[in-house]
């Protein structure tokens, strides 16, 4: 009788048996779903127990994860955080006990000392990235942009809308008319597009959309099909994030630019974390990840079949 044996399954090295509090946003948009996939993912890899704690974007539920975490005497927290201020009280609790915090993908306004290090990327850079793309694309034509925020008080919010405006200072042709919160959502950025046509002329008076990630930009573009112009084509759209959605409406020639943010923060996070917990290397306050354009020029299909299963 022959004997089977299954090998072990080989960890990613350095974290195996630690405990990791991850608390999370929430599930506003499909790069969100794919990053919380792809921490769960890199953690079963590397055998750390990860407590997962979905914060349905209010800070104070991932204030009480935190204190939660603090309380199990994890080995470490991760957090994206969901706004950018008030995180001092709670960090400083985490560092009292000793409890090293890596940040995900969004920045906070509190002394260094009080993280390990933030995974983001840099998110005034990629707001100019988007608004050069449009300086570009529109040349010398007058161009009225209407914007669609991310969460209001968040970092991407901030910053891209930052980066934006530098992009397109000094190329008094293109303006920003209108600007609102979309809250990071597909629902949230149709409804405000709708607003924002009915406003100018039925959309006609529209020359492009800034949205802060994909997925209100994908929701602006049904907003733009049900009043009967094309998006693309009439409306240009430029957004961030780079999910597959985007890609597919690049394909049909519906959303012209995007700017590629990883999923994967949770990776290099553990990674550090290793080395941190091993023998207290400590490492850079800031690991930046890359923010790489995509436009219609880039084969949009491909893209979308090499994104679909990289965790979304
Ligand atoms: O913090 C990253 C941003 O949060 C993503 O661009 C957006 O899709 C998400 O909700």
């Amino acid at each position: 009788v022959a004997c089977l044996s299954m090998a072990a399954p080989v960890l990613a090295a350095g974290m195996e048996g630690k405990v990791v509090g991850f608390s999370q946003i929430g599930s506003e948009s499909g790069w969100r779903a794919a990053e919380t996939t792809l921490t769960q993912n890199q953690a079963k890899e590397r055998g750390i127990d990860l407590k997962f704690a979905d914060a349905q974007q209010k800070q104070e539920n991932q204030i009480k994860a935190v204190r939660g975490f603090i309380a199990q005497g994890v080995d470490a927290i991760l957090i994206a955080p969901v706004v950018a201020t008030g995180w001092d009280d709670v960090l400083a609790e985490a560092k009292d006990a000793e409890i090293p915090v890596v940040l995900l993908d969004r920045q906070i306004e509190a002394p260094e000392d009080l993280y390990l290090t933030a995974v983001t990327s840099d998110q005034v850079h990629e707001g100019k990235v988007a608004g050069d793309w449009l300086v570009a694309d529109v040349g010398d034509k007058a161009c009225k942009v209407v914007e669609l925020q991310g969460t209001t008080g968040s970092s991407p919010a901030i910053n891209r809308k930052q980066g934006f405006e530098e992009a397109i200072a000094g190329h008094d042709n293109i303006t920003i008319a209108r600007s609102q919160t979309g809250d990071f959502t597909r629902t949230k950025g149709k409804e405000v597009m709708e607003s924002f046509i009915k406003a100018e002329n039925g959309g006609k008076d529209i020359c492009a959309v800034y949205a802060h990630n994909d997925d209100m930009a994908v929701g602006a573009i049904q907003a733009i099909k049900e009043a009967g112009l094309k998006p693309g084509t009439d409306i240009k759209i430029v957004s961030i994030d780079a999910v597959p959605d985007i890609f597919l409406a690049m394909a049909e020639g519906e959303a012209n630019a995007t700017v590629e943010l990883t999923p994967d923060m949770a990776g290099p996070a553990f990674d550090v974390l290793a080395a941190y917990l091993a023998d207290g290397t400590a490492p850079a306050k800031w690991i930046q990840t890359e923010s790489k354009l995509f436009t219609q020029a880039d084969d949009p299909k491909a893209v979308y079949e090499a994104k679909k299963g990289l965790g979304y």
